[in-house]
């Protein structure tokens, strides 16, 4: 008799409650004509509010705030734009849409963000912008990297596509740099479906994306249909901000779990030396969006090893992220040993806020399995 086939076990999933389906019923029934902005105004303070920045622009992705975002920061052809080797493509696919250069450095082996040292050696007359990307929620050095971007006069921009509810130093990942983007697509810690936002704190940066994202009419334009340049229409639409309000009414509560799913993690795994899970920098928050755990190179615990143990388990995890110069349209960069090293023996375990302790425990005796294989 074959063995019975486990339940898959999804690695992200989000929790929608009656809260998300009435907001998104009413936005439905009623939110239309002089209301089809309801939701939309509601979510963006609400996220403001939370992020501790003065404004916020909601947005269709993550990726369309960065690009709106370095587009009306001027970034274009010419400029370099310096981030972390390992990375989401959505990260730099707008610095190479607006015609910038791309620079790819290495990340620190503890965070897995963007190493300062590397950002300060990488910085030459051209560069105009840094990205931090909070990788997973672990924060960048955001201290080090303002200081660098101070000196140089560039302008430091977060993605935090991955980090709400980090927070640095007291400060909500997002609002440090001259702009952060979040994702609220499906898989994240909040969700609208799709979608995403852009906050800053400052105003002429605001007015201008606001423009830009609406296909370059400024809301000061007295004449209708009428655009004073080429911009956008990146937009989140009303339905969505009403499944993404619910989702804010409820963040303290989602952030929460992720926690408490990545410190179940880590107690069940404490007695195997040679693991590294995701860091949590001193006086800070780390939003845990995505639990991950990094094998020691001793171990000889790789990628194939840990997808085909995941896999034959029935368990969706996922493994992370490539070095971007390892994709076919960039030049490889293999001297970015810790963002080509990493990547190769780690994984991202299943996180969503409904997991049980059986599934929980179901991915921790795989990875208790691969240790004992390597005996
Ligand atoms: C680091 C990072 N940046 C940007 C994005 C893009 O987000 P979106 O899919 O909302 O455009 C993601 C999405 O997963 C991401 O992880």
């Amino acid at each position: 008799m074959s063995p019975k086939v486990q339940d898959k076990i999804p690695y992200t999933r989000p929790s929608i409650t009656d809260l998300e389906t009435n907001y998104a019923t009413d936005a439905a029934a009623n939110g239309w004509g002089e209301r089809c902005y309801d939701y939309i105004y509601k979510f963006e303070n609400r996220f403001k509010d939370y992020v501790g920045t003065s404004f916020a622009i909601s947005t269709s992705s993550c990726t369309g705030a960065l690009h709106m975002g370095m587009k009306a920061l001027g970034i274009g052809p010419g400029d370099e734009v310096i981030l972390a080797d390992t990375n989401w493509i959505a990260t730099v696919s707008p610095v190479v849409h607006l015609g910038a250069q791309p620079v790819f450095v290495d990340i620190e082996e503890e965070s897995w963000c963007l190493d300062p040292i590397q950002v300060e050696n990488a910085i030459t007359k051209r560069t105009k912008a840094i990205i931090a990307v909070h990788l997973y929620g672990n924060l960048a050095d955001m201290s080090k990297l303002l200081s660098i971007s101070k000196k140089y006069n560039l302008y430091l921009i977060e993605d935090a596509a991955e980090a709400i509810g980090s927070v640095y130093l007291g400060k909500k990942a997002g609002c440090i740099g001259i702009f952060g983007a979040f994702s609220f697509h499906g898989t994240k810690t909040i969700t609208t479906g799709e979608g995403g936002a852009l906050v800053t704190n400052d105003s002429n940066l605001y007015e201008k994306v606001l423009t830009l994202s609406n296909h370059g009419r400024s809301k000061f334009q007295k004449k209708q249909f009428w655009a004073d340049n080429v911009g956008y229409k990146y937009k989140m639409s009303n339905i969505q901000a009403a499944i993404g309000l619910a989702q804010l009414e409820r963040i303290e509560d989602l952030v929460a779990r992720k926690r408490e799913i990545l410190s179940q993690y880590k107690n069940y795994l404490s007695n195997f030396s040679g693991l590294t899970f995701n860091y949590e920098r001193t006086s800070c928050i780390n939003g845990a969006w995505m639990p991950t755990v990094v094998f020691d190179d001793y171990l000889n615990i790789n990628r194939d090893s840990l997808a085909h143990a995941f896999a034959e388990q029935n368990i969706d995890a996922r493994v992370f992220f490539w070095p971007l110069s390892s994709l076919p349209m960039f030049t490889s960069q293999r001297n970015n040993i810790n963002s080509w090293s990493i990547p190769e023996r780690a994984i991202n375990l299943p996180s969503f806020h409904d997991i049980s302790e059986e599934q929980i425990m179901r991915s921790v005796n795989c990875i208790r399995h691969l240790f004992n294989q390597t005996k």
